[in-house]
């Protein structure tokens, strides 16, 4: 199957990966957060921001999300919600119309019918550069990092986006800003510790192993603080142990305070570490419920059995 994500980058992440300079002298020795102290370092990582979302209530609502490309429906009236607080499966197989349905969230592409409610405010037709702003922060199906930049700028990125106008306003480069820098750092280097690739900060993310570079992808992604993390197919070309690794990730992440949307299509996977989950099929949700009433779903267990074995591996 073709990957249908065919974006456009950010005009200011393009010029960021034009201008790598800008962030180099990000020092990692410098850094004054205790990371050996993984309750100081949760706390750092964890989101300070106000939620107008009380915990458990609906903060996301997706009612009658539909999204056509060339008359064919790759998503169908689609309707669930996820509460403040929890880990939600968005589960399928290969072409079910998970990603597409993450894309019409976040802006990528615009519905034909429905509408997203988020932290109690209409969604609207959002602009994707808006997204992060709002609160909701995505990883994608292939790793998308800022190759040329070190792992520790990469996420320096990330937290810049969420306090400043301009991502690339120089923070790194007027003395006045050097409170604002450190603060940075410091917080850099806790996400880095915290999805335990601390040790890798100064290497450039190019050459970061596969898995750390997924790894890396997510810390940015917290690096924003958002409301609600969105992580498509995170364990993609992993091996089953580091499967089981990244999905103590999440519920770490969780555990943090962060409300996550988890995309995936191997339905073992999200078993344990979901509250509950969605599966699409054909663009439809075909079921709703706890993993253990999802398990034992026959319109699921159909679909699924539709698939061959190495996609659902
Ligand atoms: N940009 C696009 N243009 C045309 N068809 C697309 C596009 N994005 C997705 N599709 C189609 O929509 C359907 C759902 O795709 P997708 O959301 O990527 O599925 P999943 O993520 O569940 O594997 C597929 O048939 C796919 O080919
Ligand atoms: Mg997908």
């Amino acid at each position: 199957m073709s990957e249908p994500e065919d974006l456009t980058p950010d005009a200011e992440l393009a010029e960021a990966e034009a201008d790598p300079e800008a962030t180099r002298i990000v020092d990692p020795a410098a850094v004054a957060a205790d990371l050996a102290d993984p309750e100081a370092v949760a706390e750092v990582v964890a989101p300070h921001r106000d939620i107008a979302t009380g915990e458990g209530e609906k903060l996301l609502e997706v009612s009658g999300l539909s999204v056509e490309f060339g008359g064919l429906a790759a998503l169908d009236d689609v309707t669930f919600d996820i509460k403040r607080g929890e880990i939600l499966g968005l589960i399928g197989p290969n072409g079910a119309g998970k990603t597409t349905c993450f894309n019409a969230i976040t802006g990528v592409y615009r519905p034909s019918a429905g509408t997203v409610r988020f932290d109690g405010a209409p969604l609207g037709r959002i602009k994707q550069h808006k997204i992060t702003r709002l609160g909701i922060a995505r990883t994608f199906q292939n790793v998308r990092l800022w190759g040329e930049m070190t792992a520790l700028e990469n996420v320096c990125v990330g937290t810049d986006a969420r306090h400043k106008t301009s991502v690339f306003g120089g923070i790194f480069r007027t003395p006045r800003h050097y409170r604002e820098e450190h603060d940075a750092v410091d917080r850099g280097m806790a996400l880095l510790e915290f999805v335990g690739i601390a040790p890798r900060a100064a290497e450039k993310a190019s050459n970061l192993p596969y898995g750390d570079q997924r790894r890396l992808e997510i810390a940015r992604a917290l690096a924003t603080e958002p409301k609600l993390l969105c992580l498509d197919e995170p364990a993609a070309g992993f091996n089953p142990s580091e499967k089981t690794a990244l999905m103590g990730l999440i519920q770490k992440i969780r555990e943090d305070g962060y409300t996550v949307l988890l995309i995936e299509h191997d339905m073992r996977l999200v078993m344990g570490v979901t509250d509950r989950i969605v599966v699409l099929e054909f663009g439809r949700k075909i079921a709703e419920g706890t993993p253990s009433e999802i398990r034992d779903n026959p319109a699921v267990i159909a679909a699924y059995l539709g698939v061959p074995d190495d996609d659902t591996a």
